[in-house]
């Protein structure tokens, strides 16, 4: 087929073992994307055993509803469940040839990721980050090998969406960069190179939109009503059932996150504010007849 703009000429690195580090939704699903569409063994870890178990009981569940939906058979599925393992010791990156951090969206910490996986992994090992807001330039800055850093950015659900924001930064080499797209494709997904700034292309616009959507939100449209009135345009999936779905703390952070650096046009929601120092995480409840309304004590924090 057509190559996409901007993929260097040089030869991809065969990817072997693949790590993923964190064990939460997102890279629980990026595990998942990387072990079917390479088939080879993928790592995941967290800060406890308890994370790490919620993570690979995910990619259990969601092997066993493709199983159970007939597309994977029995022995498939069982391989591909065998190929993805968790623990809580990074030493476990030590054989990897591709590393992907899904840890919190935060310099601080994921420059601390970066740091410790250099004294592990070997010097050409590719680090990516599947960071949605944050300069990927700055996370590589000092690092013994910045040249192998890269921005690798999914969307939600991962298993779903097909785009890929590749981001290449001023030191990034062709070597990670070409592996980064031929990665993509062994994935299925649609590669695109993106200038790394604040939030690549998607988010930038994306959240635009949801933050005017949550500025209604707070001046008194329900969730609900927006929802309804937005979803005949056409939007793959409705702002609230997004938000929903990307999960109410990630989102707000990412908006703060783009509010620093674009200004006020990134506007961050109270009423989400207040929900998440109340520790309530969704937004919808359904009643005995499936029907969805908002929660209780959702609309009671917004009084
Ligand atoms: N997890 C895993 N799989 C899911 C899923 C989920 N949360 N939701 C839906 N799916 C799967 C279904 O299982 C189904 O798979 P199948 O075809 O293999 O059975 C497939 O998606 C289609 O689902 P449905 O037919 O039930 O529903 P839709 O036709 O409405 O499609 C959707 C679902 C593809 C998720 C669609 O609603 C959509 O495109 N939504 C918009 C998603 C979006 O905007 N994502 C970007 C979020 S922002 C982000 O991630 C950036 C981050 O950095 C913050």
């Amino acid at each position: 087929g057509k190559k996409p703009a901007g993929v260097p000429e040089t030869a991809p690195r065969s990817i072997n073992r693949v790590g993923v580090v964190g064990a939460g939704l997102m890279a629980s699903q990026l595990a998942l994307v990387f072990a079917t569409g390479l088939q080879v063994p993928v790592v995941i870890t967290d800060i406890d055993q308890a994370r790490v178990d919620k993570g690979l009981d995910y990619i259990r569940a969601q092997i066993a509803k493709q199983m159970e939906k007939g597309r994977l058979p029995q022995e498939k599925a069982e391989a591909l469940a065998g190929l993805v393992s968790g623990s809580t010791d990074k030493s476990v990156y030590a054989e990897t040839d591709f590393v992907i951090e899904a840890v919190f969206e935060e310099i601080g910490v994921k420059k601390q990721v970066f740091a410790e996986l250099e004294e592990i992994i070997s010097p050409d090992t590719i680090l990516a980050t599947n960071t949605s807001s944050l300069s990927v330039t700055e996370m590589a800055a000092d690092l013994k090998h910045p040249e192998r850093v890269i921005g690798f950015h999914f969307f939600n659900p991962v298993q779903v969406m097909p785009l890929v924001e590749i981001a290449r930064t001023p030191q990034s080499t062709d070597e990670a960069i070409a592996t980064a797209f031929d990665l993509a494709a062994k994935l299925r997904k649609t590669p695109v190179l993106a200038k790394d700034a604040t939030a690549f292309v998607v988010n930038r616009v994306l959240l635009r939109l949801m933050a005017e959507v949550q500025k209604a939100f707070d001046e008194g449209t329900d969730a609900k009503t927006a929802d309804e009135a937005l979803a005949p345009l056409a939007l793959p999936m409705t702002p609230f059932d997004l938000l929903a779905m990307v999960g109410i703390p990630v989102a707000q952070h990412v908006t703060e996150s783009l509010q620093s650096s674009f200004g006020e046009r990134f506007y961050v929601s109270k009423n989400l504010q207040a929900l998440i120092d109340n520790g309530v995480t969704e937004i919808w409840s359904r009643n005995d007849l499936g029907a969805k309304y908002i929660k209780d004590e959702t609309l009671a924090l917004m009084e």
